[in-house]
């Protein structure tokens, strides 16, 4: 593959906050121009307002959700015509899904089939097309996508197994493109993160739990995040590695490694991991998770059962 990326121009998705906003940072602070989109325009604005206030570089926000095809062809052109082919495109937006399969809806399944996988679909298929049409008049020019998928993709878990199916196929989807892009001198790239301290726990969906047991949830894994896990600019960092160094996957924490090779060369002993979280299991993983973090909120009452959670956690 011909020379490095000059990552002049860069669109990221779901740059309103986590892991996306420091992404839309760290490129600037290269330099790049930053076309930061979101659902929530406000804090795309908000992203776009503090690269602007650092000084670190140009940015612009984008009210973009990543399940519309056609918002996609929108927004595609619209960049295209104000700042020509974007050099990177980082598909980060994301929703977090938990609750056994059983209690997954058809409608939940399109959600974040639709958001997880479709949104990162329609943003490779939209910007890769222009890095293609650019290759034939500037072939030595680079350009790369980046798709945000997750540990998830690796651990066969049954506490969320619609999001683990989206991001495996999300890593799977960068691996058939990359073979593909390369002869459009783009390189491609999985990311995949392990456990991050951003507002995903908090926003994630509890299929089969109360709102309120969702919310508690919810709440208590971003509590253990805040505490234990790595911020979001690791992440971002490790995405600009990948950029500079065409890296095909990268698994991001300590975690996400181990991950990786226990699912790779100890593949029995991951699929005997997935059995782990039962909800009597949980709820004692809930106290054990609060005694870690000193006090909080009281335990669940399994015998209650579930009842089905139609709101979102935050
Ligand atoms: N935080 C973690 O531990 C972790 C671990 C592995 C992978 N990830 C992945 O990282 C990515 C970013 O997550 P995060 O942790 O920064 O979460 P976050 O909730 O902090 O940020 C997600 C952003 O995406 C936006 N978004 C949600 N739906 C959207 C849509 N339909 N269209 C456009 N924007 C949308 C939200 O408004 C939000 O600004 C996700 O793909 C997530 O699955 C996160």
């Amino acid at each position: 593959m011909a020379g490095r990326v000059r990552p002049e121009l860069v669109v990221v998705t779901g740059a309103g906050s986590g892991i996306g906003r420091a992404t839309a940072e760290e490129f600037a602070r290269g330099g790049a121009t930053v076309i930061c989109a979101d659902i929530d325009l406000a804090a795309a604005s908000e992203t776009a307002l503090r690269i602007g206030q650092h000084g670190a570089g140009r940015a612009e926000a984008h009210a973009l959700d990543v399940a519309d095809p056609e918002a996609w062809e929108r927004f595609g052109a619209s960049v295209r015509a104000s700042h020509g082919v974007a050099d990177v495109v980082v598909n980060n937006a994301g929703i977090g899904m938990g609750g056994p399969f059983l209690e997954h809806t058809a409608e939940d399944w399109r959600r974040v089939v639709d958001v997880n996988l479709l949104g990162v679909v329609h943003g490779c298929r939209v910007f890769g097309r222009q890095l293609a049409e650019r290759h034939r008049t500037e072939p030595a020019r680079r350009g790369h996508l980046i798709n945000v998928a997750s540990a998830a993709a690796f651990i066969p878990s049954r506490l969320l197994p619609a999001y683990v199916a989206t991001k495996a196929a999300v890593l799977m989807l960068s691996e058939a493109l990359r073979a593909e892009m390369a002869d459009h001198n783009v390189g491609v790239s999985a990311i995949c993160p392990g456990f991050i301290a951003t507002n995903i726990y908090a926003a994630s969906t509890f299929v089969g739990l109360t709102s309120a047991d969702g919310q508690r949830r919810g709440g208590l894994a971003r509590e253990l995040a805040g505490r234990f896990a790595p911020g979001p600019e690791l992440v971002a960092r490790r995405i600009a590695f990948a950029v500079r160094y065409d890296v095909p996957v990268l698994p991001v924490t300590a975690g996400a490694w181990l991950a990786y090779g226990t699912y790779h060369f100890a593949t029995p002993l991951m699929r005997l991991a997935a059995r782990l979280g039962s909800e009597p299991a949980l709820a004692g993983l809930e106290g054990l998770a609060r005694r870690l973090l000193g006090g909080g909120s009281p335990a669940p009452d399994p015998a209650a059962g579930p009842a089905r959670d139609e709101s979102r956690t935050s």
